[in-house]
Order: structure tokens, then C-alpha cells, then sequence
């Protein structure tokens, strides 16, 4: 901020001087500071479309990888209140849904005396933390006629912790 400041001061400085030996001059002495100004605040959404685009991707089931984020589990323990209402960790306790105990690296629909819909039994899906992450971001679109009746995490972070948290509870 104060570089730019600087700049334009100086600019300014310059403008003066020249606009007193005429227009032309001055605003060709005036344009690249006026490029350095605005480069910044320029530059800055870049990498913000980069990352919407790479999330759009992913909202279409291409590249959304687990193994580059960095989770908090401890954080992730905390998104898990938004299964509770339906799923506990215990083994064997089914509530609206299954148990997820052990879920991470089990096989999809397997937990005993827990009525699946066919879309959740047969998928043939093995829950690993890369199978959680995308499914979890919109549980309908994964599976297509699940009967689990939630929207999905959005946020990639969220998610991602919320998969390490159930990592950490998985044996
Ligand atoms: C509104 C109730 C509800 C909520 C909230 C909910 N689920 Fe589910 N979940 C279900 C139901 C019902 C099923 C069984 C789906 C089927 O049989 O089609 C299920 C299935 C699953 C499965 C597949 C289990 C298997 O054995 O194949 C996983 C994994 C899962 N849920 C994880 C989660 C996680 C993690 C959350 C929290 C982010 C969550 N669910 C939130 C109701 C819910």
C-alpha cells in the first residue's frame, strides 16, 4: 500500500512537471503508474476463479482429491453433529441410518439388521476417505436413489475434516 502510494506520488510528481510542457507527455508518464496501482487488486482475484473453477470441477465428479488437504479431526468431531440426528459410531446401532462404526474402509451396505435402499446396497462403493469426501459433498448425486436424506457438506474443508474425524474413530 505504501509503495503504491509512493508510486502515485511520484507519478503525480511526474505529471506535474511534465504537464507543463504539454498533455502528451503527461499522460504517457501518468499510464504505467496507473498499471502499477491497479496491479494489484488485479492479480488478486485470479487465483480465487482458479479455485471456483477447480471446485466447480469437482461439483461435476472430476478431480476432488482428499489426499491433498490438509484435516483437522478435532474440527471434523464438531461437523459430525450434523449426522448425529441420524447415524451414532456404535456398533451396531442403527438409527435412521446405519452405524458408522468402522465406516472408513468398509464396504457400502453391509451393516447388519439396517434396511438399505437397493441404490445404497448395491452401489458397490467401499467407503475410503476419498469415497466419504465426494459423497458426503452431495450424498444424492453419488448415489442416486439413496434414501439418506441429506444435502451434502459444501464446504471442501468442512468435509475434508469431517472425513478425518471419522477416520480417527475408525479401526
Ligand atoms: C436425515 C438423516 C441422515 C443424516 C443427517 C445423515 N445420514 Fe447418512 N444415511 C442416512 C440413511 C437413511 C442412510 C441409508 C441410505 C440408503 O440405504 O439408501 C445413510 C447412509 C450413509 C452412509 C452409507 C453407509 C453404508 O453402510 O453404506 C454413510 C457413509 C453415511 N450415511 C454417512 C453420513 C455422514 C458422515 C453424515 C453427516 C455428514 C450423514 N450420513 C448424515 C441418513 C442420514
Amino acid at each position: 500500500m505504501k509503495r503504491n502510494f509512493l508510486m502515485g506520488a511520484a507519478a503525480l510528481a511526474g505529471l506535474m512537471t511534465l504537464s507543463a510542457c504539454g498533455g502528451g507527455a503527461g499522460s504517457d508518464a501518468n499510464a504505467p503508474a496507473a498499471e502499477a496501482t491497479t496491479a494489484a487488486p488485479a492479480e488478486t482475484p485470479a487465483p480465487a476463479e482458479t479455485t471456483a473453477a477447480a471446485a466447480d470441477g469437482a461439483a461435476g465428479g472430476a478431480t476432488m482429491d482428499f489426499a491433498s488437504m490438509t484435516t483437522d479431526a478435532a474440527a471434523g468431531e464438531k461437523v459430525f453433529a450434523l449426522c448425529r440426528s441420524c447415524h451414532v459410531l456404535e456398533e451396531g446401532v442403527n438409527r435412521v441410518g446405519p452405524s458408522l462404526h468402522n465406516v472408513v474402509g468398509r464396504h457400502s451396505g453391509i451393516v447388519e439388521g439396517y434396511n438399505y435402499s437397493d441404490a445404497n446396497k448395491n452401489s458397490g462403493v467401499v467407503w475410503t476417505p476419498q469415497a466419504l469426501y465426494e459423497y458426503l459433498k452431495a450424498p444424492q448425486q453419488y448415489i442416486p436413489g439413496t434414501k439418506m436424506a441429506f444435502p451434502g457438506i459444501k464446504n471442501d474443508q468442512d468435509r475434508a475434516n469431517l472425513v478425518a474425524y471419522l477416520q480417527s474413530q475408525s479401526s
